[in-house]
């Protein structure tokens, strides 16, 4: 799942609260430490976090390869959302955010609705995520589903930009932003492309999908290197201009903010939230499962009362298709980079 960055200040959003207050961000602390995996690749940095990246990682790569199997043309979204969401459960993970199925010129941030009868068409994001104790593995792929395989350039565009700042990081973990960013935008050039600059892949902590770093798919002077942690690097490519605008809801959610509100759906949704996905995004169409219809008032609520935020789908300026590629990566405090979402 994508950050957009708004305004100047190089990425760090500005509708969303960084630090959560309240009750939510103490259950945050909680972490089992139980259930892990051991793998001798990080043996010099284990310990349960660790162990939990790369375990949600796992889960990831079979849940993706599934979704590439199962989605067919035309099956609705809403089909394609619940299988891959059963999968998840299945595999023993939780999903970090509703998986996004974005079409076209939707860059990303679009779940259906439980009403929704949007089919699988054209050029198809498919970007999920997977959290053990809030570790979150966060992976995309793109699929060209015309009869003329129009967008298989674009696709591979993105993949081989992907692939390429993920070598660069291999071969030399301590590179600027500004080169990962800039390997990015050159792959993409190179094949007649642009990059979309006002996405970014993003930091990953506990139970945060956007930890406040920013990793860009341009070379934007930050010479900064990556801290040890977990980061999705997620490059976009477009026909179009190579920028996005806030278009309408996306279905999805997060919890921003801790108040009491006075609506007994809108406080049921906060519980809810709170246990499963504590400060992830969760989905309208989740709640309309548990809650009925009473899920789509309580929401507004909490948007309005400033308790939840609503993503707003991901738009390319120019209404030209976006194809996306992402995996997740961690950096270990040895300096090691660990690509969790693909057999390395
Ligand atoms: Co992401």
């Amino acid at each position: 799942m994508t950050e957009k960055s708004y305004g100047g200040n190089n990425g760090v959003r500005e509708h969303l609260g960084k630090t959560i207050k309240g009750k939510l961000s103490k259950t945050n602390k909680i972490r089992s430490k139980s259930n892990s995996v051991t793998t001798p690749t990080v043996s010099s940095d284990s310990n349960s976090e660790t162990d939990d990246y790369i375990k949600a990682g796992k889960i990831a790569i079979k849940v993706r390869d599934y979704a590439k199997e199962i989605i067919k043309k035309d099956m609705l979204l809403l089909d394609i959302a619940k299988k891959i969401e059963d999968k998840i459960y299945e595999l023993g993970g939780v999903p970090a955010f509703p998986v996004n199925l974005s079409i076209d010129d939707v860059a990303a941030h679009y779940h259906p609705t439980l009403e929704d009868q949007t089919k699988a068409t054209g050029l198809l994001k498919v970007d999920l995520g997977i959290h053990i104790n809030g570790c979150i593995a966060d992976t995309a792929f793109s699929m060209d589903l015309t009869e003329d395989k129009r967008y298989s350039g674009l696709i591979k565009a993105s993949e081989e930009a992907l692939t390429n700042a993920l070598e660069l990081l291999l071969s030399k973990p301590n590179s600027a932003l500004n080169n990962i960013g800039e390997e990015i935008q050159k792959t993409i050039e190179k094949k007649g492309f642009s990059p979309i600059i006002n996405l970014s892949g993003h930091g990953l902590s506990d139970y945060k999908i956007h930890s406040g770093i920013t990793i860009p798919n341009y070379a934007n002077g930050n010479l900064h290197t990556l801290e040890p942690g977990a980061y999705a690097i997620e490059p976009f490519a477009t026909t179009g201009e190579g920028k996005v605008f806030d278009g309408p809801s996306s279905n999805i959610y997060a919890i921003v903010n801790v108040k009491t509100p006075r609506g007994p759906t809108a406080r049921k949704i906060l519980e809810l939230v709170g246990e499963k996905y504590k400060t992830l995004p969760f989905s309208l169409r989740e709640m309309q499962e548990k809650l009925g219809n009473m899920a789509r008032l309580g929401l507004r609520e909490l948007e309005q009362l400033g308790i939840a935020h609503n993503f707003p789908q991901l738009i390319e300026k120019s209404h030209k298709p976006v194809s996306q590629a992402e995996h997740t990566i961690i950096k270990t405090k040895d300096g090691k980079i660990i690509i969790t979402t693909r057999w390395n």
